[in-house]
This record gives structure tokens, sequence and C-alpha cells, in this order.
């Protein structure tokens, strides 16, 4: 067995920079070489200013502190580090297509065949290539051939093995997730090259979280696992609703439920809809496969998650304007939360977006304070500029950037909570009665509010899921 002593990963992504850190920090042996197109993105990475990282996860700058260019490195030398490296983990984006042939639903895999094409070229000798990014069951076989026709013409000593290792970690908690995943998993064909990648997880993950299996059930696996996931939250979504029609709370229903060993508890926390740059892509991939195989009713069953999450963004925006006596033009909202879930600055499928467009159609003139989340990220997702004069801030259908949670809230009408992260559970309701517009509403569509203690101040509050006061 080849026992691998320099990495490299195409892609310094979500998924690369953390992973190829852990990686990096658990094995000092190893000489870890993460590379992007990106240069910005790379220069990011290799700031000394920590603050600017651009990645932000819990406990990612400790360990960048201690591995960054001691044997992890940032850079942009693709074709010098593929050359070096003895196996190279693929961590490139994989999105929805956006146009021609399955347009809306399959992968765009043109940055994989990038990869394949560029470690092709410039691989020498014997080389391991391990799929870490999300792709289609069987993009193995592509990447193979495109591989075999380099070692062909090329080359015949450049032999590959190709592994495919899915990424389970959750953004917001992904150093966690990486030191201690619930199971590593490994497809392939070639066992040496197996135990060549099962070795560097040895270094801090036990046998029998490893598992091992065939290429295309790995691939699949990973489709499936975040299928399921997003299928929990459609469904406890899809209940949300039913307890508002029916005095039950939505937080009860899934604490008696999620007691059922055969249940679980997790992932049943409803919420504005599931966001980040994976359900929705890798559930739409997988309704492409099954169409693909002539599976329709397969492909349907799948299809009703994305239906349920699209329904429940939408539903809020029109809870808040009913609420609101039918009508938001020219009141100002404050927005808490503009990430897909807390602890991250991904906004990628945030249902923020959604909402707060919606808000700023209606008419509103909208706050947005993300602890996290920059005013470029803002802008460029609400294809809108932010409006930086406060005498322009009658007007309607605009929005402004808050630095914090007073200034967003000032003069506003209402308070929409739209993540989870830590400071919204302890809202200074004493400040913010005084400071808001009356009557002074709380739209909590993650269940953080003290409702009792909200209402005791004067508020009107609107809580997901929770039919006693709504
Ligand atoms: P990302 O967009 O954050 O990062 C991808 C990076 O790859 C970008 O910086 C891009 O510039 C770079 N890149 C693209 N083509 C390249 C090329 N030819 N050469 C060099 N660099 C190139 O994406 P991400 O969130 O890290 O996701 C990467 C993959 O991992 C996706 O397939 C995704 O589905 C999967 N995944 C993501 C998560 C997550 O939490 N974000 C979790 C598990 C799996
Ligand atoms: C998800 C999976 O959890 C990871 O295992 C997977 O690796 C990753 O996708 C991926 O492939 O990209 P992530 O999207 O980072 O991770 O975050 P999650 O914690 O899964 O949350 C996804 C969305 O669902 C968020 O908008 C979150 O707020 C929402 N959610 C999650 C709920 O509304 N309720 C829940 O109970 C859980």
């Amino acid at each position: 067995m080849k026992s691998i002593k320099k990495i490299c990963c195409i892609g310094a992504g979500y998924v690369g920079g953390p992973t190829m850190a852990v990686i990096a920090d658990k094995c000092s042996r190893i000489n870890v070489n993460v590379v992007d197109i990106n240069e910005e993105r790379i220069a990011a990475w290799n700031c000394n200013n920590y603050e600017k990282l651009p990645v932000y996860e819990p406990g990612l700058k400790d360990i960048l502190k201690r591995c960054r260019n001691r044997n992890l490195f940032f850079s942009n030398e693709i074709e010098k580090n593929i050359a070096d490296s003895d196996m190279i983990f693929i961590s490139v984006n994989t999105p929805t297509k956006t146009k021609g042939i399955g347009a809306g639903q399959a992968s765009n895999l043109k940055w994989i065949e990038a990869c394949a094409r560029q470690i092709g070229k410039y691989a020498k000798g014997k080389t391991i290539v391990v799929e870490k990014s999300t792709l289609p069951v069987k993009t193995a076989k592509t990447i193979k051939s495109i591989l075999q026709s380099f070692s062909k013409i090329d080359d015949e000593n450049k032999i590959f093995h190709i592994l495919s290792n899915p990424e389970f970690l959750a953004e917001g908690t992904a150093i966690n997730d990486l030191e201690k995943p619930d199971r590593v998993l490994i497809g392939g064909e070639d066992q040496e090259a197996i135990d060549s990648l099962k070795e560097i997880y040895l270094n801090w993950i036990n046998e029998e979280k490893i598992l091992t299996t065939d290429l295309w059930s790995s691939e699949l696996s990973k489709l499936i696992a975040n299928a399921f996931l997003a299928q929990r939250v459609s469904s406890i979504n899809s209940i949300s609703a039913l307890c508002e029609s029916t005095q039950a709370n939505i937080n009860e229903v899934a604490k008696a439920i999620g007691m059922d060993t055969r249940i679980g508890k997790y992932f049943l926390k409803s919420g504005p809809g599931f966001g980040g740059s994976c359900f929705k892509k890798d559930i739409l991939n997988l309704i492409y496969i099954c169409n693909h195989y002539g599976l329709d009713q397969v492909a349907t069953y799948w299809e009703n998650v994305i239906t349920i999450n699209n329904w429940q963004q939408q539903r809020i925006t029109q809870i808040i304007v009913n609420k609101m006596f039918g009508n938001v033009d020219g009141k100002k909202i404050s927005i808490l939360g503009f990430a897909f879930k807390a602890n991250t600055n991904d906004t990628r499928e945030s249902p923020a977006i959604k909402i707060c467009n919606d808000l700023i159609e209606e008419g509103c003139f909208l706050s947005i304070y993300d602890p996290e989340v920059d005013i470029k990220q803002i802008t460029l997702d609400l294809d809108q500029k932010p409006v930086n004069d406060k005498l322009i801030l009658q007007n309607s259908s605009c929005w402004e950037y808050a630095s914090t949670i007073q200034d967003s809230a000032l003069n506003s009408d209402a308070i929409v909570i739209l993540s989870d992260w830590d400071n919204f559970y302890d809202l200074d309701f004493e400040n913010l009665i005084n400071i808001m517009r009356k009557p002074s509403w709380i739209f909590d569509t993650r269940n953080v509010v003290d409702i009792s203690k909200a209402i005791k101040y004067g508020f009107n509050v609107w809580s997901l899921g929770n039919g006693n006061i709504n």
C-alpha cells in the first residue's frame, strides 16, 4: 500500500478549505496543498487577518494558526501541485445546470471535467484521485475515461485510481463534523488505493466508522443522505402550518415524535425552509437521475420536498403582510439573520433572499443585520444596492445594511428573525420596544424568542408553528 506524503486539493471552498485544514492538523507528516483558480479566494485564505478568511467556521482559525505554512498551503499553483502529489482531492463546485439539456435539475459537471483534464495532463506516475465534491452516480466513469485517455496518449506510466469519498460536513459545525464524523465513506475498485485513503483517516477516526464500498453506492449515498435530511425538514415544516391551524405547537410535536428512537430527534426543527448550497441542488439532481432511468413516480415523490420548501418561504411573507394589516408599503422591517443558518457566512439558497425580495416587492424598507454576512454579499443576493442616505429612508422598496440589532430595529414596525444566531435568543425587549414604532411586531421563524416575555413587554408575536398565539 502506498503511504501518502503529499496531497493536492482542487477547490478552496467551504469543503476544500476546512477538510484539508483538518487533514493537515491531524496528519502533520502529510503535506497538504489547497489550490484554486480564484486568486482572491486564495489571497483571503493566506491573509494574516483571520477575520477575513473566506469561510467563517467556528474552530477553523485555530487550526489555520497551527498548520498554515507548516504543512498546509493555499496557492494558485494548480499544475505544479498536481504534478507533485500522490493523492488529489477534487472539491470543486457542482451547481445545477442553468441552460441546455437538464437545465434546472442536472448538475453542471464542467468544473469536474476541467479538473480531470488538468490531472490527466499534469499528474505523474501513480496517482489516486478522490471525488470529494457531491456528484451524480456514475461520474467516476466519466473521470476515469478522461484520465485514461491521457495515460494512453501521453505517458503509459501514468496510472490513476479513482475513489469516491463524499463529504458529510454541515456548515457552522464543519470542524466538529470533520473531527468526529458519524462515518467516513470510501467507494472504490482498487483495494490498495482505498487503504491509502483509509490510512489517512485512521490518524483520528476509529476503524469501525470508516465504511468502504463500491464507487456507485458511495456516490449515490451522498445524494440520498442529503435528500433524506431535506425531506425531514420539509416534513416538519409542512406540519408547522397544520399546528398553526389547530392550536398545536410544533416544538411539542417535534419533541414527542423525536423521542421515538425509530424517528430520532435530529432535523425536526421547523424554520423558514431549508437553504444552503446543496439540499436543493442534490434533490434536483436526484430527480433528474430518476427521470433519466424512467422512474417518474420516484422523481415526483422527491419533487414534493422542494415544493413544500418553496411554499414555506412564500407563506412566511404572506403571514407577515397579513398580520401587518395587509400592507407593508412604506413600513420599515428589521431582518435579523441573512445566512441560511447560524454560524456561517454562507448565503447560498438562503430563505432570507426570497423572503427579503418578496417584502421589498411589497414596498417595504428593510434593515438587514447578520453577524457574519457582509454588505457586498447581500447586495449581490438581492441584486439591488442598499440606500445610505437617511433622508430617503422613508422610501419604499429598498434596504439598508445594519451593523447592530439596535440599528436594524430603530423606528421599525417589525422584527423578522430568519436565522438562529445565538444573540437572537436573548433580545433586549425592553430597549427594542422603546425604539420601535407601535404596534411593534416580532415574527419568529426559528422559535428563538421567549414569547411570554416579549408579549409582556408589549410586542405582538407570531411564532412559526405555534397555534396558541398565531
Ligand atoms: P465552493 O463554491 O465554496 O468552492 C469550490 C471552489 O472550487 C471555488 O473556490 C472555485 O473557484 C474552485 N474551482 C472550480 N473549478 C476549479 C478548477 N478547475 N480548478 C481549481 N479550482 C476550481 O463549493 P463548496 O461549498 O466547497 O462545495 C464543493 C463541493 O462539495 C460541491 O460538490 C458540494 O455539493 C459539495 N459539498 C458541499 C458542502 C458544503 O457544506 N458546502 C458539504 C458537503 C459537500
Ligand atoms: C447539509 C447536510 O447536513 C450535510 O450533511 C451535507 O454535507 C451538506 O448539506 C452538503 O452536502 O452541503 P448544511 O446545508 O451545511 O449541511 O446545513 P444543515 O445543518 O443541514 O442545514 C440545511 C438547512 O436546513 C438550513 O437552512 C437549516 O436551517 C435547515 N434546517 C436544518 C432546518 O430548518 N431544520 C432542521 O432541523 C435542520
